[in-house]
């Protein structure tokens, strides 16, 4: 079925100037960008974002760096969306992330890993709607 999901490109990749580069690779594997911004996350935005790692040994680390610059948010839409992003992101830890995958050919780190993506369409809906108005979406 045709879903969505929900994309950030992170500070470490709009810093190198590789949003056109990511959105290529998320067009190329088959999703539509049907909304995106550039923003500059808040402290409390990010915080609220990552919540459920708040009791993570990185939670502190992950919300200063997602903090540290720019991010683009988009809301990608395309056939089993969640599993097609995920896919062409690669593994979180880029010395995982198999080749020709976003993470593998620009992360810098499992920290600074370019990309963020849904991990399910329960959390896609919920950030989509984090960051996203309905009427900002247009498919
Ligand atoms: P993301 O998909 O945005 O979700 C949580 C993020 O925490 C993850 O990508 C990583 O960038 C970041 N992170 C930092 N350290 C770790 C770690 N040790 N394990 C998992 N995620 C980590």
């Amino acid at each position: 079925a045709v879903t969505r999901t929900f994309s950030i490109i992170k500070p470490d990749a709009t810093r190198r100037n590789l949003t056109g580069a990511i959105t290529k690779m998320l067009e190329d594997a088959g999703l539509r960008v049907v909304a995106s911004k550039r923003i500059q996350m808040t402290k409390e935005q990010a915080e609220g974002f990552y919540a459920v790692h708040a009791e993570r040994p990185f939670f502190n680390d992950l919300v200063s760096f997602m903090i540290s610059g720019p991010v683009v948010v988009q809301v990608l839409e395309g056939e089993d969306a969640v599993k097609a992003n995920r896919d062409v992101m690669g593994a979180t830890n880029p010395a995982d992330a198999a080749e020709g995958t976003i993470r593998k050919t620009f992360a810098e780190s499992i920290e600074a890993n370019s990309a963020h993506g849904s991990d399910s369409d329960e959390n896609a809906a919920i950030e989509i709607a984090y960051f996203f108005k309905p009427e900002e979406i247009v498919g």
